[in-house]
């Protein structure tokens, strides 16, 4: 997938959806903020991330989720879950969902909203499985995706803010 093009030149903001913004979509705020960070863009590329629920609305990461980032070497601690607001569609220049329910959620496919696994090289559109109510593996899988999923995504962005 081609992400669109920035709204304003120079500068590109994504906002990553899930549904309790307690597990995957913080994963994936957290490793795409340090993928941005290695390969410079992290002045050029902001980061947000929003769960479509409240349950969860001020509360750190699940402590799961927390731990797989940790042991991996990345930092899950200032996350604070928020809920996904409609505002965010026109604020951000590409919003991303975890799965088809999450997309459902935010009203389905635009220019500007599609799936995060759609920039995943392995299962493209495939959706990044909900691991709140499983074991231990599915973090670890979520983990993986989103790494995956993370460095193809900071490529496109790459070539979106110099289109060259
Ligand atoms: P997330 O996982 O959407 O990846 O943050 C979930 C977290 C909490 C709930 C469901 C999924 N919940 O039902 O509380």
């Amino acid at each position: 997938m081609r992400v669109p093009p920035p709204r304003h030149p120079g500068h590109y903001s994504v906002a990553l959806v899930c549904l309790g913004n307690i597990c995957r979509s913080p994963t994936a705020h957290v490793v795409l903020e340090a993928r941005l960070a290695e390969a410079g863009l992290d002045d050029r590329v902001s980061v947000r991330s929003s769960g479509t629920g409240d349950w969860h609305v001020g509360r750190p990461m699940d402590q799961r989720a927390a731990a797989t980032l940790s042991e991996a070497g990345y930092d899950p601690s200032r996350h604070r879950a928020r809920q996904y607001d409609a505002s965010w569609a026109d604020e951000h220049d590409l919003v991303l969902a975890m799965d088809h329910e999450n997309l459902a959620d935010l009203g389905g496919r635009s220019e500007r909203v599609a799936l995060f696994r759609d920039l995943d090289p392995v299962g493209t559109g495939e959706d990044v499985p909900d691991p709140y109510y499983g074991g231990a593996d599915g973090f670890a899988d979520v983990l993986a995706m989103v790494e995956r999923t993370s460095d193809a995504l900071v490529a496109e962005l790459s070539t979106a803010l110099d289109p060259g």
